[in-house]
C-alpha cells in the first residue's frame, strides 16, 4: 500500500461522508451483496459450519458517537456491534453455525487515525499480528465463513495470520466483508491464492458500512443464492 492509495482512501472516505458516490473506486464490479450468481451446494443448516470473523468496532457505547465510531458500528437493540460482527450474527441467525471471533493478542487502538496508521504500517511491513487464540476444533468443520472489514484495499493483516496459521485444506471457505467503498477489493482472489488446498467460494458477500440497515435482507438473499 503506497501513500498514493492512502490518499485515495482518505478522499474516498471524504466523498462518502459528503454523499458523493464512489462507484468505480473498487476493483470489484457490480452492486448488491454477491459477486456472482453461481449456485453452490453448501450445507447451510449449521452442521459442521463455522463463522470466523474479524471486526473492530471503535466504541461499545451507543451514545454520543463521533463519525468514525458511527462508521465502524451498527447498533441493534442498544447493543453496539462492529459492522462485520453484525453480518456474522446475521449469518449465525440464519444458519445456526458456530462462531469464532478472530482477535489480535494486543488490543487494537480505537482511535481511527491511529488504527489507520498502524494498519498501514503492518501492511507495508507484511506483519502477521499475533492472534489471541486459534480455533481449537477445526476438524469439526467442513465449511468456514470468513468475515473481515476491508483495510487499505486488502485483508486486514490479522486475516493473513488467521489464514496462514490454520490448516483449512479440504474445507469450503465462504468469504464475506464490509467496506467503506472499496467492495471486496480483490480479497477473494487473495484468499483463493493463500488457500490453494481449499474450495474458496467466488460468490462472496460484501456490503458498505453505509448500507448496514439493509444487511439482514441482503445476507438472506445471498445465503439463498449459495444454494439456489
Ligand atoms: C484501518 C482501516 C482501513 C480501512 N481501509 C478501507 C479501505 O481501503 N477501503 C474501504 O472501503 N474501507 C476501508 N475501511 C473501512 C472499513 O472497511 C469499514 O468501515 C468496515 O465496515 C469496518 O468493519 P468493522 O466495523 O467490522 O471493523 C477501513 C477501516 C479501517 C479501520
Amino acid at each position: 500500500m503506497t501513500r498514493t492509495t492512502r490518499r485515495d482512501f482518505l478522499v474516498l472516505t471524504a466523498l462518502a461522508l459528503t454523499g458523493i458516490g464512489v462507484a468505480g473506486c473498487s476493483a470489484d464490479e457490480g452492486q448488491g451483496g454477491a459477486t456472482d450468481d453461481a449456485p453452490l451446494a453448501v450445507p447451510l443448516d449449521g452442521s459442521r459450519t463455522l463463522i470466523a470473523y474479524f471486526s473492530v468496532p471503535l466504541t461499545d457505547s451507543p451514545d454520543g458517537m463521533n463519525q468514525d465510531e458511527e462508521n465502524s458500528t451498527h447498533v441493534v437493540d442498544g447493543e453496539v456491534l462492529g459492522n462485520t460482527q453484525y453480518v456474522a450474527q446475521l449469518i449465525e441467525a440464519r444458519t445456526g453455525a458456530d462462531v469464532f471471533r478472530i482477535e489480535t493478542a494486543a488490543d487494537l487502538p480505537l482511535d481511527f487515525p491511529v488504527l489507520e496508521e498502524q494498519a498501514l504500517q503492518e501492511q507495508e511491513s507484511g506483519t502477521r499480528p499475533e492472534l489471541r487464540a486459534l480455533i481449537p476444533n477445526l476438524d469439526d468443520y467442513d465449511t468456514v465463513f470468513v468475515g473481515y472489514p476491508i483495510f487499505w484495499y486488502d485483508l486486514p493483516m490479522p486475516l493473513y495470520s488467521f489464514l496462514e496459521q490454520h490448516d483449512l485444506g479440504g474445507k469450503t471457505i465462504i468469504p464475506f466483508s464490509t467496506h467503506g467503498g472499496s467492495r471486496l477489493s480483490g480479497t477473494v482472489e487473495i484468499i483463493t491464492e493463500l488457500l490453494a488446498d481449499s474450495t474458496v467460494v467466488g460468490n462472496a458477500f460484501t456490503i458498505s458500512r453505509d448500507d448496514m440497515d439493509d444487511a439482514e435482507s441482503e445476507v438472506g438473499t445471498w445465503l439463498d443464492s449459495l444454494n439456489a
